[in-house]
């Protein structure tokens, strides 16, 4: 294995529809037409790392179905190694999505074959040559675990984007480089953002929406300012493209803040196109 940026997580064929609000329980309201786009937060943040130009690979699983050829051909068409993507007896993973006028979405996630990545899996990687693991939690949590755990005694340094938000082992929180929460779920793990270094990661980053990031060190906070943009069309995946930028530039070498000002351009061009992997820009688009 060659690539210097290993990406463990979810893929998902992302079942897109427009609506004008959201139903409330028992109330139904009728949408646009259904659109399906390739998504799920690994697949994505691979993506995202590999149109910026980082050499990635994806470690995750598909159904043998047709949503499972949608997501191989993105992967595949943005330049991810799928090698480690295998293929499972469950079907591939699917999102329902709804998007309001506004850009923001909710989301359902049916893992599928997203259930079967597997601590196994993880103990095939040499991690030769990799610099970076970055992992998402729409995977088996002990996976995660196992992957974390695994690439730090390799001397691997580990991102880990706590989304969907989940308990973790204390250790695993030692073994990470940058922990990346949004707001919300900083607010739920420690007082202030410096308290979720005293969790025991080297590092966090704290996603603030349209307010930018805040990169949390030893050495104290920096934050950076979100990149404005003139419309925003939809949300979908934008946390995934700064993940994935944000490791991209990481496993190139730059330090957290270069590579969170960088990320936050990614993903500022990710919101004002439709849908994840479809909206993520290149580096000749970054500039
Ligand atoms: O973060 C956005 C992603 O979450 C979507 O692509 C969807 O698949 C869900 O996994």
């Amino acid at each position: 294995m060659t690539q210097t940026l290993l990406v463990l997580g979810s893929a998902n064929a992302d079942l897109v529809v427009e609506v004008g609000r959201r139903p409330g329980g028992g109330e139904t309201v009728l949408g646009g037409d259904t659109v399906v786009l390739p998504g799920g937060k690994g697949a994505n943040t691979a993506v995202a790392a590999a149109r910026v130009g980082a050499s990635v690979a994806l470690v995750g699983a598909l159904g043998d179905d047709g949503y499972g050829s949608l997501l191989r051909e993105s992967l595949e068409s943005s330049g991810v190694d799928t090698a480690l993507v295998k293929t499972s007896a469950r079907p591939t993973g699917i999102a329902y999505i709804t998007v309001t006028p506004d850009g923001e979405n909710s989301i359902v996630v049916s893992p599928g074959a997203n259930s079967d990545v597997a601590p196994s899996d993880v103990d095939g990687l040499a991690f030769e040559g990799a610099r970076v693991l970055t992992c998402s939690l729409e995977v088996p949590l002990e996976t995660v675990v196992h992957a974390i755990g695994a690439a730090s005694q390799a001397g691997v340094r580990t991102v880990l984007n706590l989304s969907p938000v989940a308990d973790l082992p204390a250790e695993t929180l030692r073994q990470l480089t940058v922990l990346v929460v949004n707001e919300h779920e900083a607010a739920q793990l420690a007082r202030d953002w410096t308290g979720l270094l005293a969790l025991g990661p080297a590092s966090a980053v704290v996603t603030l929406g349209s307010r930018g990031v805040a990169v949390v060190e030893r050495s104290g906070v920096v934050e950076v300012p979100a990149v404005e943009v003139a419309e925003v069309v939809d949300t979908t995946g934008a946390g995934d493209a700064f993940a994935g930028a944000l490791s991209a530039r990481l496993a190139d070498g730059d330090d957290l803040v270069r590579a969170a000002e960088y990320a936050v351009k990614v993903a500022a061009l990710s919101v004002t196109k439709a849908g994840a992997q479809p909206s993520y820009p290149t580096a000749e688009e970054i500039g």
